[in-house]
């Protein structure tokens, strides 16, 4: 079989990760969540008190970039990989409210966008995998075979990610969470470095109204035609 590419962006909490850890597993493709890198290197800037609610220390953050090591390591029980940031296991820690709350900032930073998108290009290399973000389909994989643009309405999304992280115990206002989906969108569409926008040749799924399986399905059809 030939592998190829998959590139899927959209805005925050459309269920691209989802989407992406079933389309590895069914494929036997490796899966890269780039979200978790970004979110890694914001967790590191507040480790380090570059920033906080009242300021960012931009520069500071450039100067630190080359001492902060991300790798991917796999867990067979999840079936994916988990984000360590300097060799630590920061899975869970960069899943908080708190990160997210600062994570697009960090993602404006142009320096940090190249370092994040060489390190992401280099993982695809061989093919063969499927990586979720923002600007997959754009800036990292513009050849990438098959490119999907994820949308679902801003309540949508903010009801599933309040859910989730009221699963996971985190207590937070459901109004807090559709703030934040939304103020992500507003800053990842008009930020001047790679902003979130379909690519040309992506394919859009609306999944306001779809369950995983049928967008699962919906895209193995995809796939399977190469
Ligand atoms: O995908 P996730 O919601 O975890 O991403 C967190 C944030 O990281 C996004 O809101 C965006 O600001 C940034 N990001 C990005 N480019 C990517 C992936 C994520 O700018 N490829």
């Amino acid at each position: 079989d030939k592998k190829i590419t998959i590139a899927i962006d959209g805005f925050s909490s459309t269920g691209k990760s989802t989407l992406a850890k079933q389309l590895a597993r069914q494929l036997g493709y490796v899966y890269a969540d780039t979200g978790a890198m970004y979110r890694a290197v914001t967790l590191y800037a507040m480790q380090h008190h570059l920033i906080d609610a009242a300021h960012f220390d931009r520069e500071s953050l450039v100067a630190h970039l080359p001492k902060i090591k991300l790798h991917f390591v796999f867990n067979p029980e999840l079936g994916f990989g988990e984000m360590f940031l300097n060799d630590v296991n920061v899975e869970a820690e960069i899943r908080t409210l708190e990160v997210s709350n600062f994570v697009s900032h960090i993602a404006e930073v142009s320096e940090v966008r190249s370092k994040l998108v060489e390190q992401q290009k280099q993982m695809g290399k061989d093919k063969g995998i499927v990586m979720d973000g923002r600007d997959i389909g754009t800036v990292v994989f513009p050849d990438a075979e098959l490119k999907i643009f994820m949308t679902a309405s801003s309540h949508t999304r903010a009801q599933r990610r309040f859910d989730e992280l009221t699963a996971k115990g985190q207590s937070i206002t459901y109004d807090e969470v559709l703030q934040n989906v939304e103020e992500r969108d507003y800053i990842d569409t008009h930020r001047a470095d790679s902003p979130l926008r379909k690519a040309q040749d992506a394919i859009e799924i609306d999944n306001s109204h779809m369950s995983r399986e049928e967008q699962l399905d919906a895209v193995l059809e995809l796939v399977y035609k190469f």
